[in-house]
């Protein structure tokens, strides 16, 4: 059944997306998204395109599958994937549920998709059924922050960003482990407000 609150909600969004986000933090955040999207190869699921602000920072060349709830999101979308210089598929999908086979992908990749989709545990289990044994989920997520008053400010941010947008103090580490995924590295970029993460899949 689709989730038409999630899908209305992004659908709204996309109107001021790109204002919201692309002439600040999509600029200070480039060179990480540019170096977390470097070890991009073999079979690729992009999580949630948005806009496609994203896109400018893929390695030139990939083939990539990516997938958002929203139409009206993807609409935007389609224009920048036309412009990266390589082959972006893009289809509506909801994360809690794609159409995917079981272990399909060599590797997923997320921005700013875990503080979004609701329920995050089983959009993880989601992506770990759609990953071959041991493939690779490289995320770029708001995570909260561990510093002082950083992690106050967005507790209180929270309430109000997520009727519009993001949560910004989602526990995507524990997330992560709640859905059966090993952590190899985490870094910590602008006070840990966001962070890459890279996490394997299970071997079996
Ligand atoms: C904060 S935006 C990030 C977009 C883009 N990755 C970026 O950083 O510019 C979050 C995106 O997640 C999408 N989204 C939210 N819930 C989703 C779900 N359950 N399945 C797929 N996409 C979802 C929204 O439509 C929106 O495009």
């Amino acid at each position: 059944m689709t989730d038409t609150k999630t899908r209305d909600k992004w659908d709204r969004a996309a109107s001021f997306f790109d204002v919201s986000a692309a002439w600040g933090t999509e600029k200070r955040w480039a060179p990480s998204k540019k170096n977390l999207f470097s070890w991009m190869d073999g079979t690729i699921l992009f999580m949630a395109a948005g806009t496609g602000l994203d896109f400018p920072c893929f390695p030139p060349g990939q083939r990539v599958t990516a997938i958002d709830i929203s139409p009206k999101m993807l609409e935007r979308a389609r224009v920048r994937a036309q412009q990266y210089p390589g082959h972006i598929e893009l289809m509506e999908m909801d994360a809690r549920a794609m159409t995917f086979p079981d272990g399909c992908f060599d590797q997923v990749y997320t921005s700013c998709t875990f503080c979004s989709v609701p329920d995050p545990v089983s959009g993880l289990k989601e992506i770990r059924r759609v990953l071959k044994p041991g493939g690779m989920l490289r995320m770029f997520e708001h995570t909260g922050s561990r510093i002082f008053p950083f992690n106050l400010m967005l507790h209180l941010m929270t309430p109000m960003s997520r009727i519009v947008g993001p949560e910004l103090n989602r526990d995507t580490l524990g997330n992560l482990d709640r859905a059966g995924f090993a952590i190899q590295r985490v870094e910590n970029h602008f006070l840990d407000v966001v962070r890459s993460i890279h996490a394997q899949a299970p071997t079996h």
